[in-house]
């Protein structure tokens, strides 16, 4: 199957990146290389490879962008407005436990702020921190499609439903356990 680069326009303004760029080990290129089959258009293949990277490296850094950038064939802008979209791709460092709770109209309604701010006290950050430990960050992100469940957060890959102070207790006392 053929890969096409996008034909891409010159930047109004210069982008400053740095020099280095990411790099991976032969597994992790070898992966990336699958994905890159399996699209006829080069660019359709940012989001897996973002994940990628993201579990390579923690999260979306500048070399990484640029790695992202040089192999996709596309603008740097074009991989930050894509890794800006979607709450799932991380920026800044992340903590290890990452909790999104989800703050849309179903768990709004049934109490996703006292969720929200029920985790921040025990654990002792803001939206947006990291615990000093590096291992627990908190997030409010948009529906994560289990409204029938709400109030509910995610923490890394798993769903937690239906939550109540003393459920979120339980939940994150597990963690703090690991
Ligand atoms: S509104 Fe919270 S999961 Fe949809």
């Amino acid at each position: 199957m053929s890969q096409q680069p996008v034909q891409i326009q010159p930047l109004s303004q210069p982008v400053q990146m740095p020099d280095e760029i990411a790099t991976f080990s032969a597994e992790v290129e070898a992966e990336i290389d699958g994905h890159l089959a399996k699209y006829p258009v080069m660019r359709s293949a940012i989001l897996p490879l973002m994940f990628i990277v993201q579990r390579e490296r923690g999260y979306l850094d500048p070399p990484g962008v640029s790695y992202l950038a040089k192999r996709l064939k596309l603008r740097i802008t074009d991989i930050w407005e894509v890794a800006t979209f979607y709450s799932m791709i991380h920026i800044k460092p992340i903590g290890k436990y990452h909790i999104q709770v989800c703050k849309t109209l179903s768990c709004k309604l049934l109490g996703a702020d006292k969720i929200t701010q029920h985790c921040a006290e025990k654990l002792g950050i803001k939206v947006g921190e990291t615990t000093p430990d590096g291992r627990f960050s908190l997030s409010e992100v948009e529906c994560l499609g289990s409204c029938g469940t709400a109030p509910m957060f995610q923490i890394n890959f798993d769903y937690h439903e239906n939550l109540t102070n003393e459920k979120v207790d339980e939940i994150l006392d597990a963690y703090l356990k690991r």
